[in-house]
């Protein structure tokens, strides 16, 4: 019998999508696929190669369950000369991937009861995350009208004795919005006057349009940084999803339960990958690949705002990440979303139906594909429409 928890685990929602497209594709169906929350670019090769020759060299065995020294070292500097912080090499853990520094951050301050505040549209993983730990998630319904803006007063309404710690994701993972750093710092003030913490998640740090780089609430002060824990990852930004290299710059007094908790479940990230890790960061190429990447994904991004608007759906335009939210509500009167899900995959394209992101009716389609193929997707969405207004 499965443990409690364990039965009321969802399977993810993004995950499962991508298989049932991936065997259509395999089927030899013709699909035009905006579920992959991955890039379409490869890993660069100046990083594939740090990691090579660190096999080759036989970095293949454990490492200290932080991560290794010049990677924390490198990294700390560049968070602290990126967002005005200071952080010690000791505060950074290197983790697989985001979601295990999620894990690890959620599971070294939530007991059984407490409350964490998510934003609605969220990231499908965070609530799994808090309930697997016996915690309980809240969530605040970030209005379209206003891009999903994060809005302090929104949240304040639902903090409790109970709460315990709040989940921003900016640039937000799926509605493409960047806080303000107004609201980042009245929700910093929220936080500080009633000790709750927050957890920063930026995987998407680097991928910001129109010059938006996104503001940190560690960038407000040292006592920030005391209640806040930074989960960041190399994973979208260098197009190393696969690698499962990811950290978390926490406060000096969980600094040594996350790397404790770090070791007991993963015992270190993956030793060849952190050399590849290295290298992003030491390589001056590194620059020139994240504004080629940035580049890339604002024209698809306009693009995919242009055409979805053309054929008449309401969409926000993104300010960062590779994700645009259209909303299909009109299109759900007769029809629920799993059989619009179905309706969009006769007609060759696939996106993820919102529910499981907390925005029903709200379908997330990412850009990871060329300019041509966003195109074509989205005249194939149009007609699906338009048989559904047909029948
Ligand atoms: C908001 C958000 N956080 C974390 C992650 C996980 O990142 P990683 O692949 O580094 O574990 C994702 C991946 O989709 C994400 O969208």
């Amino acid at each position: 019998m499965l443990s409690k928890r364990i039965q009321n685990l969802s399977q993810s929602a993004t995950l499962s999508l991508n298989a049932k497209v991936n065997e259509l594709i395999a089927k030899g169906k013709d699909i035009i696929a905006f579920a992959a929350g991955e890039p379409d670019i490869d890993t660069p090769d100046f990083i594939k190669e740090a990691c090579i020759k660190a096999l080759k060299e036989g970095k293949t065995k454990y490492t200290p369950s932080g991560g290794i020294l010049p990677l924390r070292e490198l990294l700390s500097n560049s968070i602290n000369a990126r967002k005005r912080a200071e952080y010690s090499p000791s505060q950074l853990t290197i983790t697989a991937g985001a979601k295990m520094g999620l894990f690890l951050v959620f599971s070294a301050i939530l007991n059984e009861g407490d409350e964490v505040i998510i934003p609605s549209p969220y990231w499908v993983t965070y609530p799994e995350q808090v309930k697997l730990l016996g915690a309980l998630p809240v969530f605040v319904d970030l209005p379209e009208m206003s891009g999903f803006e994060l809005i302090p007063e929104l949240i304040l309404e639902k903090i409790t004795e109970r709460t315990k710690a709040i989940v921003i994701n900016s640039p937000c993972n799926p509605t493409g919005a960047i806080y303000s750093k107004g609201s980042i710092e009245k929700l910093a003030e929220i936080c500080l006057s009633r000790k709750i913490f927050i957890i920063s998640d930026e995987c998407y740090e680097e991928l910001y349009f129109d010059g938006n780089v996104p503001f940190s609430p560690i960038s407000i002060s040292k006592e920030l940084r005391e209640i806040t824990f930074l989960v960041s990852a190399f994973s979208k930004s260098f197009s190393m999803t696969g690698w499962r290299i990811g950290y978390v710059a926490s406060p000096n007094s969980f600094a040594k339960a996350i790397e404790n908790l770090n070791a007991q479940s993963i015992s270190n990230a993956t030793s060849f990958a952190q050399y590849g890790a290295l290298e992003a960061l030491k390589n001056p190429l590194s620059a020139d690949f994240l504004s080629s990447l940035r580049e890339i994904f604002q024209k698809r991004r306009d693009v995919a705002f242009q055409e979805l608007s053309k054929i008449g759906l309401s969409v926000n335009k993104p300010a960062g990440a590779f994700y645009i939210l259209a909303n299909f509500r009109r299109h759900l009167v007769s029809l629920s979303e799993e059989e619009l899900l179905n309706k969009l995959l006769d007609f060759g394209v696939a996106c993820v139906p919102g529910s499981p992101f907390g925005a029903r009716g709200l379908f997330r389609l990412s850009f990871c594909l060329s300019e041509d193929r966003i195109k074509e997707g989205i005249r194939r969405i149009s007609k699906a429409i338009e048989s559904i207004s047909l029948e």
